[in-house]
């Protein structure tokens, strides 16, 4: 019985309980029957879960502040465009000379369907467009395993999902399966491997038009040339190629997915009008957290000068390794479960193009090139096809490899990151380059993590400090959560210290 009304939502169960309540806002006519008021708040860190934080307590009248130490709201979510300037702890200073209408996304740059970010952006009119995650277009580069040449990765897949069909087909074919599966089943089986490989009534895979054309076909006369060179079951298993094709049925990664149009800081900028521009402080380091009898006060710096702001409550959305650093009176529970998320490395070159070379050469719109070098990722913009100018991510890598290249000076690390693209595309991608700019998070000031990696999940016990509030303060950011390194992430768990907060003070 209780399993029944359990499915009927009229008692708790282990599966709601995971599902989690849906959320529900707060309101101002909360506040009607129960004689209290919204609360001040100040809130740590104009990030993602900061804002969002100061955006949803905002719908029902708390008066929030949010000290941000940077010079824009965003965090993370940070869009570079020409004129934009960093300076990393290394102090390397760059200005992007990126030119009108061309941006880079730093951080955040796509966004699955079934994220919350996409209704932030319906509710607050931030206008979205696909992102081109997966692409057949795109290349596969691995030199490690003796490539050569770069794969399309249509014909990458066609091979590897043909060869494996084939053998799977023949040894069922051949008895292997017999004791697991039934003669009916093993017809079906072999019925959805001949479809699922593109293999003959032999079943054997022999390549065929799902690898593409080494000459398109067009009108009659002219049926085309289907692309040749077919590896042996040996050799394209040897290239290692197929490891790439697991992170499209990735629930986070698979297509469609969507950015917002013009850059992803127009989240962070559209929740910062929400809440008021007033109401965000920009260029304010926390330098000091003190929880009182009956509050919280919060020291900051802000163009040399130190000021105090006193609130009846605080959430702290900055990063863990950021909070860590500042003095509190939160005691060690706080400060153990800080130090124990550690920092992750990632980075990221955007290179302008004078041409959209990657379009008219190799007909490719958008979408991953795939590589075993150490730029790992190339990313082709999803914006601005057929423009004149054009932007790459030159590399998207992370851990050692990011480090190496923060390690370099700006130009080190184009002249390092055009040597690894030539390999693949050839002289256009350095002949065509016009400007770039890096960039990387664990050298990063305020922030000296891409994303933070939380043993044992958020949910361990020695994460239990952040995840109740400790006095009049509560914790909030993607790194407390299940979607570390998602805006996703810090949208939710922004709103459970909301909703946290705001059943204390109507209690
Ligand atoms: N969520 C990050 C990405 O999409 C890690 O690459």
């Amino acid at each position: 019985m209780l399993a029944t009304m359990g499915a009927l939502g009229l008692a708790p169960s282990a599966e709601a309980a995971t599902r989690g309540a849906p959320y529900r806002a707060p309101r101002p006519g909360d506040f009607h029957l129960t004689g209290r008021a919204a609360a001040k708040v100040v809130v740590l860190g104009g990030g993602i879960a900061g804002l969002t934080t100061a955006y949803e307590l905002g719908k029902a009248g708390y008066d929030c502040t949010v000290l941000e130490a940077r010079d824009r709201p965003g965090g993370r979510n940070f869009t570079v465009r020409g004129g934009d300037t960093t300076t990393d702890l290394y102090g390397n200073r760059q200005t992007a000379r990126f030119s009108d209408g061309q941006y880079m996304n730093a951080g955040p740059a796509r966004i699955a369907q079934w994220m919350v970010t996409l209704d932030y952006c319906r509710e607050l009119g931030v206008p979205i467009e696909v992102f081109t995650n997966v692409n057949a277009d795109t290349y596969l580069y691995n030199e490690s395993a003796g490539m050569t040449e770069p794969m399309r990765y249509r014909s990458a897949k066609a091979d590897v999902l043909g060869y494996v069909s084939e053998l799977l087909a023949k040894a069922t074919d051949q008895g292997a399966l017999d004791k697991d599966l039934t003669a009916a089943d093993q017809e079906k089986l072999v019925e959805f491997l001949k479809d699922y490989g593109a293999l003959g009534n032999t079943l054997d895979y022999s390549g065929g038009s799902r690898r593409g054309y080494s000459a398109w076909p067009g009108a009659a006369g002219t049926p085309g040339v289907v692309a040749g060179d077919v590896p042996t079951a040996s050799e394209i298993f040897a290239t290692g190629v197929g490891r790439y094709f697991a992170f499209e049925f990735e629930f986070d990664q698979a297509m469609l997915m969507f950015q917002p149009v013009g850059g992803m800081d127009r989240i962070p900028h559209a929740l910062a009008a929400a809440v008021g521009t007033r109401r965000v402080r920009t260029g304010c380091a926390v330098t000091k957290v003190t929880d009182t009898a009956h509050g919280v006060t919060v020291t900051y710096t802000q163009g040399g000068r130190t000021r105090t702001v006193d609130a009846d409550f605080c959430v702290a959305a900055m990063p863990p390794n950021i909070l860590a650093k500042v003095p509190h009176n939160l005691g060690a529970g706080v400060q153990s479960a800080l130090e124990a998320i550690t920092p992750s490395s990632a980075g990221k070159i955007g290179l302008e193009y004078a041409s959209r070379w990657w379009e008219t050469d190799h007909r490719i719109y958008g979408g991953i090139t795939e590589t075993d070098l150490d730029v790992t990722h190339i990313w082709h913009p999803s914006y601005g096809f057929h423009g004149r100018r054009g932007l790459l991510i030159g590399y998207y890598n992370t851990g050692s490899k990011a480090d190496s290249y923060a390690a370099l000076s700006p130009k080190a690390r184009e002249a390092r990151a055009v040597a690894a693209g030539v390999k693949i595309y050839g002289e256009k991608y350095r002949t065509e380059l016009a400007t770039s700019f890096s960039h990387h998070w664990r050298q990063f000031p305020y922030q000296e993590a891409a994303w933070h990696s939380t043993p044992g999940g958020p949910d361990a016990a020695r994460y239990q400090p952040l995840n109740e509030p400790t006095g009049h303060v509560y914790f909030a950011g993607d790194w407390l959560s299940y979607m570390d390194a998602w805006q996703h992430g810090a949208f939710t768990s922004a709103r459970k210290a909301v909703t946290a907060l705001h059943r204390r003070v109507l209690a």
